[in-house]
């Protein structure tokens, strides 16, 4: 068995890893995997789904500090900026190696397979300890029935038996990454190749109006650019739906 090189914090059942990991004291390069969550935390005022099965797990990174060498590795001010993608482009890059899958990503922070959103992420910060939660669902029948329609998990596209082990490898592998430099450009380039929302007709809302257009791709921060009969507008945050 491959080692992962981060250390894993396992636990049962917990509100949240991305909560638990934020409030204890924790240095980082931390890593908490839980195998449910009751309370998991999802984008906006959403929660996540976490029946027992899937992968939960929060990696927890420091922004550099005034008092930090040159050559520190800790999060500079736009490495965090670009934590959310990174994160994405760490979970397919698990998937592709360990799984053979072939995922990709909707902007801004979903990984979908089949047609359906398997993974979700939510990067937040509370001063300078900045976590990067991932959420995989594993078995979709484990998912409330309301869910379904949208989401799915990663056994129904794989042979793979998905065993303890298995979670563990995609985490450990997954932390691994996205506690390696990557310089932003690659970054992007390994973001936007992964891109399914490219070219394809979305719609979405902004400054409360609902507005239609086709995904050209990212500008240099990852923002999803959408040409619209009125022009190209720049979306930072929020969701889009592809048409
Ligand atoms: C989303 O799709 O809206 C983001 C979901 C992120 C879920 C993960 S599961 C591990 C970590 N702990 C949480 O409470 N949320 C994230």
């Amino acid at each position: 068995m491959k080692k992962a090189m981060a250390e894993i914090i396992r636990l049962g059942s917990v509100d949240s890893t991305n909560e638990y990991i934020l409030k204890e004291d924790n240095p980082e390069g931390t890593v908490v995997l839980a195998d449910s969550q009751t309370k998991g935390r999802g984008r906006g005022e959403h929660s996540f789904a976490s029946p027992e099965g899937g992968i939960y797990f929060s990696c927890l990174l420091k922004g550099c500090s005034e008092d930090d060498p040159p050559s520190c590795a800790r999060l500079a001010p736009y490495d965090a900026a670009l934590l959310t993608p990174k994160a994405a482009v760490a979970v397919c890059t698990a998937l592709e190696e360990l799984l053979g899958l072939e995922p990709g990503i909707k902007w801004v922070n979903d990984i979908f397979l089949g047609g359906k959103k398997v993974c979700g992420i939510l990067c937040e910060h509370v001063g300078n300890s900045y976590v990067a939660g991932i959420g995989i669902n594993v078995k979709s029948s484990s998912l409330p029935k309301e869910l379904r329609e949208k989401a799915g998990g990663i056994c129904d596209v794989t042979e793979e038996p998905i065993s303890d082990e298995m979670k563990l490898r995609i985490a450990g592998r997954i932390s691994d990454i996205i506690f390696s430099p990557m310089c932003a450009d690659r970054v992007r380039e390994e973001y936007e190749k992964r891109l399914i929302v490219k070219g394809k007709m979305v719609s979405f809302t902004l400054d409360g109006k609902e507005m239609t257009g086709i995904a050209e791709g990212i500008n240099c921060a990852c923002n999803l650019n959408i040409k619209t009969p009125g022009g190209t507008v720049t979306l930072s945050s929020g969701e889009i739906r592809l048409l």
